[in-house]
């Protein structure tokens, strides 16, 4: 057993900031060889410089992961230029159609699907074949507590978490036989810009820091050990799961 990558290939969807970019940074610290894909090329050859000294190598590649085209130029160029992947951490979302869930409309409601879940199952589709062909890998998507628990006015994005919990579930059933390990990570609230309403909201800072058991928010460094550890052989049992990384929000 062992927490070593070296010789492994990853993708990490969103991987040029944020909770991506801190796993992506561990992966490669252990060796892997990563993949970072989304949409702004130039955080993404940013991130991949800062990484330079690290074991693994990291490669930019430019990806909107609502188009099928882009992610099938991602799963091609990441194979061609690092071997076929052995992990895959689907991980970029967005958050539209937050408030009164009757103001939802169509558009929101098929976008958020398309960028949150729809994304990551067209993803698995693209490298888990090959996984399954080897005998060998680990998915990870990352979910949210406001998967498990809904947030107030947050219909879509609980909506899709939620989706996202299940099919990692059902793929970990399908894929056990093959050694193909499917297990979600789901963070409570995080520093990063997607959750800055949050908190930049004083009121909001102040409830976390009074009534979560640790009373703080997470910084995005806090996922990427749990990350490497579904990544490695050192979770070899393990699928099926949802990690759930909140501070205890969701303890009491
Ligand atoms: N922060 C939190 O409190 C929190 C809590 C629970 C769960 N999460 C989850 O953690 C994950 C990462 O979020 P984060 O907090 O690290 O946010 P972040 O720093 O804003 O990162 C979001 C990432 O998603 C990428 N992305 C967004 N839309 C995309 C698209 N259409 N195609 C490709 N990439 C796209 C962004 O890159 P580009 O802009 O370059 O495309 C960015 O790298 C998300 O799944 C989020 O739901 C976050």
């Amino acid at each position: 057993m062992s927490f070593n990558l070296e010789g492994r290939t990853a993708i990490v969807t969103g991987g040029g900031r944020g909770i991506g970019k801190a796993i992506a940074f561990r992966l490669a610290q252990a060796g892997a060889n990563v993949a970072i894909a989304s949409r702004k090329i130039e955080n993404l050859e940013a991130t991949a410089s800062e990484f330079a000294s690290l074991p693994g190598k990291t490669i930019p590649l430019a990806c909107h992961v609502g188009r099928a085209d882009h992610l099938e130029n991602l799963a091609r160029e990441t194979e061609s230029r690092l071997g076929p992947v052995d992990i895959l951490v689907n991980n970029s979302a967005t958050n539209i159609g937050q408030g009164p869930s009757l103001n939802v409309t169509d558009e929101m409601f098929a976008k958020m699907m398309e960028i949150n879940v729809l994304s990551a199952f067209r993803l698995i589709r693209l490298v888990a074949p090959r996984m399954i062909e080897r005998n060998s890998g680990s998915i990870i998507n990352i979910v949210s507590i406001a998967g498990i628990r809904p947030q107030t006015e947050g219909l879509l994005y609980s909506m899709s978490k939620a989706a996202l919990i299940m099919m990692t579930r059902s793929l970990a059933l399908e894929f056990g036989k093959h050694n193909v390990r499917v297990n979600a990570i789901a963070p409570g609230l995080i520093k990063t810009d997607f959750s800055e309403f949050f908190w930049k909201n004083e009121e909001h800072v102040k409830r976390v820091e009074s009534s979560q058991p640790l009373p703080r928010i997470g910084l995005p460094e806090e996922l990427g050990g749990i990350a490497l550890y579904l990544a490695s052989d050192e979770s070899s049992f393990v699928t099926g799961q949802t990690f759930v990384v909140d501070g205890g929000a969701t303890a009491r």
